[in-house]
């Protein structure tokens, strides 16, 4: 059986993105309840990271080890990987060692490259053009809270970026239609719209973006990586903030969500992030259940 691989949401069928949605919410509760959960005794998850995080970092370690496993964190600095040693080399060595990897980079050809040489299964934890580990949290969160998001209406207003890509596909997976309103210049790719302009549409207008909506969704204007442009997007984003006269023009019973993290009075209004009927804040908390979910699939799917 060739190994499975969690690359972009494309590389799970709706039925199992149901499933593993269905599988986290019930080990959230069971977590709660002080149910143990370490059914992967010796298992050893590789974390590694070439940008910064909190949240996933956190919430991959915390995973683990509440499975019974093990997560080790490898940074570039401190590995062969900062000094120029082939990503296919490094896949080889790494599996051969581990049961499964997560890797945060930049280029999404690199986790790619990585789950071509790897014997394991690899998660992607975010690269230039995709984070679908987030997605699989906010698509928990938007259930628990308000029930099937099929047949839903979804704005993303600011910029065309690697989150804004995963929402592309979770349209087409969780079937819902995506309004995507961008400052010009900021689309995303051109080819991921075209291929799903059945129901992803780019609106310049972030108020017609979000007129009856059920759910807005932000990011940071300028992403990791980016930070030298972070003055010159502040410009072109500022009429493209997720704020109170935004969300009034959404449904009456509208969720809004970020992944976090956030800057106030930016993307995202200081009053939004801190309502505190907010949803925020558990969306964060989901990426833990939602990726024990994923850990378990991949670890289960091993050959
Ligand atoms: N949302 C998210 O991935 O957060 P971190 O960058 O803190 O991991
Ligand atoms: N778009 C952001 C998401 C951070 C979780 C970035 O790539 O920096």
């Amino acid at each position: 059986m060739a190994t499975r691989h969690f690359l972009t949401l494309l590389d799970f069928t709706p039925a199992e993105l149901d499933a593993l949605l269905d599988r986290a919410s019930e080990l959230k509760r069971g977590h709660r309840a002080g149910e143990d959960q370490r059914r992967f005794p010796g298992k050893v998850l590789a974390m590694v990271f070439a940008k910064s995080s909190t949240r996933t970092r956190v919430s991959f370690e915390a995973g683990m080890a509440q499975l019974g496993g093990h997560a080790m964190f490898l940074s570039p600095t401190d590995t062969q990987l900062g000094r120029g040693e082939p990503i296919e080399d490094s896949a080889r060595v790494i599996s051969s060692m581990v049961d499964v990897v997560m890797i945060r980079t930049f280029g999404h050809d690199i986790v790619e490259r990585f789950a071509a040489h790897s014997r394991v299964p690899v998660i992607n934890a975010l690269t230039d053009s995709y984070h679908p580990c987030q997605l699989l949290a906010d698509m928990q969160t938007y259930r628990e809270h308000r029930g099937p998001i099929a047949g839903r209406s979804v704005c993303w207003v600011g910029d065309g970026n690697n989150m804004c890509q995963s929402y592309i596909n979770a349209a087409r997976q969780f079937d819902f239609e995506l309004r995507i309103a961008c400052p010009p210049g900021f689309e995303p790719d051109a080819g991921l719209l075209a291929s799903n302009a059945d129901r992803v549409t780019l609106v310049s207008d972030p108020a017609a973006a979000a007129a009856g909506a059920d759910l807005l969704v932000t990011d940071v204007w300028a992403s990791m990586g980016q930070e030298s442009e972070q003055q010159a997007r502040a410009e072109a984003f500022a009429p493209y903030q997720l704020n109170e006269d935004l969300l009034a023009r959404a449904a009456a019973d509208a969720l809004y969500m970020h992944c976090l993290p956030a800057h106030r009075g930016e993307e995202i209004s200081a009053g939004l992030m801190d309502a505190p009927d907010s949803v925020i804040w558990d969306e964060a908390e989901n990426r833990l259940h939602a990726q024990k979910a994923l850990l378990e699939v991949l670890l289960e799917s091993a050959p």
